[in-house]
Protein backbone atom coordinates (compact mmCIF):
# COMPACT_ATOMS: atom_id res chain seq x y z
CA UNK A 1 0.00 0.00 0.00
CA UNK A 2 1.21 3.29 -0.72
CA UNK A 3 0.39 7.12 0.02
CA UNK A 4 0.06 10.26 -2.00
CA UNK A 5 -0.27 13.19 -0.23
CA UNK A 6 0.58 17.33 -1.09
CA UNK A 7 2.32 18.87 2.16
CA UNK A 8 3.35 22.62 3.15
CA UNK A 9 7.02 23.17 5.04
CA UNK A 10 5.07 21.95 8.20
CA UNK A 11 3.56 18.88 6.82
CA UNK A 12 0.21 20.98 6.91
CA UNK A 13 -2.42 18.98 3.86
CA UNK A 14 -5.83 21.01 4.47
CA UNK A 15 -7.82 23.45 6.04
CA UNK A 16 -11.70 23.91 6.90
CA UNK A 17 -12.09 20.86 4.96
CA UNK A 18 -9.89 22.08 1.45
CA UNK A 19 -6.35 21.81 0.21
CA UNK A 20 -4.14 23.80 1.14
CA UNK A 21 -2.98 24.89 -2.30
CA UNK A 22 -4.33 23.83 -5.94
CA UNK A 23 -1.19 23.07 -8.02
CA UNK A 24 -1.88 21.46 -11.66
CA UNK A 25 1.62 19.59 -11.71
CA UNK A 26 0.62 18.07 -8.39
CA UNK A 27 -2.91 16.83 -9.67
CA UNK A 28 -1.39 15.89 -13.17
CA UNK A 29 0.76 13.63 -10.84
CA UNK A 30 -1.77 12.19 -8.37
CA UNK A 31 -3.86 11.09 -11.86
CA UNK A 32 -1.17 9.36 -13.21
CA UNK A 33 -0.01 7.75 -10.23
CA UNK A 34 -3.75 6.55 -9.50
CA UNK A 35 -5.32 5.83 -12.70
CA UNK A 36 -6.46 2.39 -13.38
CA UNK A 37 -5.20 1.42 -9.83
CA UNK A 38 -6.98 1.41 -5.87
CA UNK A 39 -7.90 4.77 -4.10
CA UNK A 40 -8.82 4.37 -0.30
CA UNK A 41 -9.87 8.22 0.93
CA UNK A 42 -12.21 9.06 4.25
CA UNK A 43 -15.36 10.15 3.91
CA UNK A 44 -14.48 13.78 4.81
CA UNK A 45 -11.96 13.75 1.09
CA UNK A 46 -14.89 11.92 -0.33
CA UNK A 47 -17.20 14.88 -0.32
CA UNK A 48 -14.41 17.53 -0.61
CA UNK A 49 -14.07 16.06 -4.62
CA UNK A 50 -15.95 17.79 -7.56
CA UNK A 51 -19.39 17.21 -7.48
CA UNK A 52 -18.84 14.48 -4.85
CA UNK A 53 -18.36 12.24 -7.06
CA UNK A 54 -15.47 9.10 -7.67
CA UNK A 55 -12.68 9.27 -8.82
CA UNK A 56 -12.93 8.22 -12.73
CA UNK A 57 -11.23 5.20 -14.10
CA UNK A 58 -10.31 4.49 -10.12
CA UNK A 59 -11.78 1.86 -7.93
CA UNK A 60 -12.68 4.31 -5.27
CA UNK A 61 -13.07 2.74 -2.00
CA UNK A 62 -14.26 5.13 0.99
CA UNK A 63 -14.10 4.25 5.04
CA UNK A 64 -17.73 6.06 6.66
CA UNK A 65 -19.40 4.55 9.09
CA UNK A 66 -22.32 6.95 8.50
CA UNK A 67 -22.71 7.32 4.15
CA UNK A 68 -25.13 5.74 2.70
CA UNK A 69 -24.57 4.32 -0.66
CA UNK A 70 -25.21 6.97 -3.35
CA UNK A 71 -23.52 5.56 -6.26
CA UNK A 72 -22.59 2.03 -7.09
CA UNK A 73 -18.80 2.46 -8.61
CA UNK A 74 -18.01 3.26 -4.97
CA UNK A 75 -16.96 0.60 -2.24
CA UNK A 76 -17.99 1.82 1.44
CA UNK A 77 -16.16 0.10 4.66
CA UNK A 78 -16.97 0.56 7.64
CA UNK A 79 -14.43 -0.05 9.68
CA UNK A 80 -10.68 -0.75 8.81
CA UNK A 81 -10.89 -4.32 9.04
CA UNK A 82 -13.57 -4.33 6.43
CA UNK A 83 -10.97 -2.69 4.38
CA UNK A 84 -8.56 -4.90 5.01
CA UNK A 85 -10.54 -7.61 3.72
CA UNK A 86 -11.84 -5.81 0.57
CA UNK A 87 -8.23 -4.92 -0.31
CA UNK A 88 -6.97 -8.96 -0.30
CA UNK A 89 -8.82 -8.23 -4.46
CA UNK A 90 -6.01 -6.02 -5.04
CA UNK A 91 -2.13 -5.99 -5.62
CA UNK A 92 -1.14 -3.99 -2.63
CA UNK A 93 1.42 -2.54 -4.70
CA UNK A 94 -1.84 -0.85 -6.88
CA UNK A 95 -3.16 0.70 -3.54
CA UNK A 96 -3.30 4.34 -2.45
CA UNK A 97 -4.14 6.04 0.43
CA UNK A 98 -5.31 9.52 -0.86
CA UNK A 99 -6.37 11.07 2.42
CA UNK A 100 -7.28 12.83 4.88
CA UNK A 101 -5.49 13.24 7.72
CA UNK A 102 -7.75 10.28 10.18
CA UNK A 103 -7.26 7.99 7.13
CA UNK A 104 -3.66 8.54 6.60
CA UNK A 105 -2.96 8.60 9.97
CA UNK A 106 -4.63 5.26 10.38
CA UNK A 107 -3.37 3.74 7.55
CA UNK A 108 1.04 4.42 7.08
CA UNK A 109 1.59 2.27 9.24
CA UNK A 110 0.49 -0.43 6.43
CA UNK A 111 2.16 1.85 3.79
CA UNK A 112 5.27 0.68 1.94
CA UNK A 113 5.77 4.30 0.11
CA UNK A 114 4.95 7.78 -0.03
CA UNK A 115 4.73 9.80 -2.34
CA UNK A 116 4.98 13.19 -1.21
CA UNK A 117 4.57 16.90 -3.13
CA UNK A 118 6.42 19.36 -0.73
CA UNK A 119 4.74 23.27 -1.03
CA UNK A 120 7.59 25.44 -0.02
CA UNK A 121 5.34 27.61 1.54
CA UNK A 122 3.39 27.68 4.94
CA UNK A 123 -0.13 28.11 5.09
CA UNK A 124 -3.30 27.96 7.74
CA UNK A 125 -3.65 24.47 8.22
CA UNK A 126 -6.09 21.98 10.46
CA UNK A 127 -5.25 18.92 9.35
CA UNK A 128 -1.59 17.55 8.64
CA UNK A 129 0.69 14.25 7.73
CA UNK A 130 3.02 12.78 9.59
CA UNK A 131 6.15 14.17 9.43
CA UNK A 132 8.51 11.35 7.50
CA UNK A 133 11.92 13.58 7.93
CA UNK A 134 11.53 12.99 11.79
CA UNK A 135 10.46 9.16 11.57
CA UNK A 136 12.94 6.77 12.12
CA UNK A 137 10.94 4.30 9.82
CA UNK A 138 11.13 6.61 6.43
CA UNK A 139 14.34 7.25 4.35
CA UNK A 140 13.78 10.07 1.92
CA UNK A 141 14.72 8.30 -1.74
CA UNK A 142 14.22 10.77 -4.00
CA UNK A 143 13.89 14.44 -4.50
CA UNK A 144 12.90 16.22 -7.87
CA UNK A 145 13.98 19.82 -8.87
CA UNK A 146 12.32 22.22 -7.73
CA UNK A 147 9.33 23.71 -9.96
CA UNK A 148 7.39 26.94 -9.78
CA UNK A 149 3.56 27.59 -10.08
CA UNK A 150 3.00 31.43 -10.73
CA UNK A 151 5.05 32.28 -7.57
CA UNK A 152 4.25 28.64 -5.39
CA UNK A 153 7.54 26.60 -5.06
CA UNK A 154 6.97 22.63 -5.24
CA UNK A 155 9.00 19.78 -5.58
CA UNK A 156 7.77 15.72 -5.49
CA UNK A 157 9.91 13.28 -2.96
CA UNK A 158 9.57 9.90 -2.73
CA UNK A 159 10.07 8.22 1.35
CA UNK A 160 10.58 4.29 1.63
CA UNK A 161 9.52 2.41 4.53
CA UNK A 162 13.19 1.18 5.69
CA UNK A 163 12.17 -2.08 6.45
CA UNK A 164 10.95 -2.37 3.25
CA UNK A 165 14.54 -1.24 1.77
CA UNK A 166 16.44 -3.74 4.03
CA UNK A 167 13.92 -6.47 2.83
CA UNK A 168 15.09 -5.53 -0.79
CA UNK A 169 11.51 -4.07 -2.15
CA UNK A 170 12.11 -0.37 -3.88
N1 LIG B 1 -3.02 17.56 0.88
C1 LIG B 1 -3.51 16.40 0.52
O1 LIG B 1 -2.85 15.66 -0.23
C2 LIG B 1 -4.86 15.98 1.00
C3 LIG B 1 -5.42 14.77 0.54
C4 LIG B 1 -6.69 14.41 1.01
C5 LIG B 1 -7.36 15.22 1.90
N2 LIG B 1 -6.77 16.38 2.34
C6 LIG B 1 -7.45 17.26 3.30
O2 LIG B 1 -7.66 16.53 4.51
C7 LIG B 1 -8.82 17.07 5.16
C8 LIG B 1 -9.78 15.93 5.48
O3 LIG B 1 -9.17 15.07 6.44
P1 LIG B 1 -10.02 14.52 7.68
O4 LIG B 1 -9.10 13.79 8.58
O5 LIG B 1 -10.83 15.64 8.23
O6 LIG B 1 -11.10 13.57 7.00
P2 LIG B 1 -10.98 12.18 6.17
O7 LIG B 1 -9.86 11.37 6.71
O8 LIG B 1 -11.02 12.47 4.73
O9 LIG B 1 -12.40 11.53 6.55
C9 LIG B 1 -12.72 11.28 7.90
C10 LIG B 1 -13.94 10.38 7.94
O10 LIG B 1 -13.57 9.09 7.44
C11 LIG B 1 -14.32 8.10 8.13
N3 LIG B 1 -13.41 7.19 8.82
C12 LIG B 1 -12.18 7.47 9.35
N4 LIG B 1 -11.65 6.37 9.90
C13 LIG B 1 -12.57 5.39 9.74
C14 LIG B 1 -12.60 4.01 10.10
N5 LIG B 1 -11.56 3.41 10.74
N6 LIG B 1 -13.71 3.28 9.80
C15 LIG B 1 -14.76 3.86 9.13
N7 LIG B 1 -14.78 5.16 8.77
C16 LIG B 1 -13.70 5.90 9.06
C17 LIG B 1 -15.24 8.83 9.08
O11 LIG B 1 -16.42 9.09 8.35
P3 LIG B 1 -17.89 9.05 9.07
O12 LIG B 1 -17.91 10.27 9.94
O13 LIG B 1 -18.84 9.09 7.92
O14 LIG B 1 -17.94 7.76 9.86
C18 LIG B 1 -14.48 10.13 9.33
O15 LIG B 1 -15.31 11.18 9.75
C19 LIG B 1 -9.42 18.08 4.19
O16 LIG B 1 -8.98 19.39 4.55
C20 LIG B 1 -8.81 17.68 2.85
O17 LIG B 1 -8.74 18.75 1.93
C21 LIG B 1 -5.54 16.77 1.90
Amino acid sequence: MKAIVAVDLDWGIGYKGNLLQRIPEDMKLFKRMTLGKVVVMGRETFESLPGKKPLTDRINILLSKTMQPTDDKIIICRSLGELFEQLKKYDPDDVFVIGGESIYTQLLPYCTEVYVTRIKNKYEADKYFTNLDKEEAWELVSEGDPQNYNDIRFNFLRYVKTSSLKGGKD
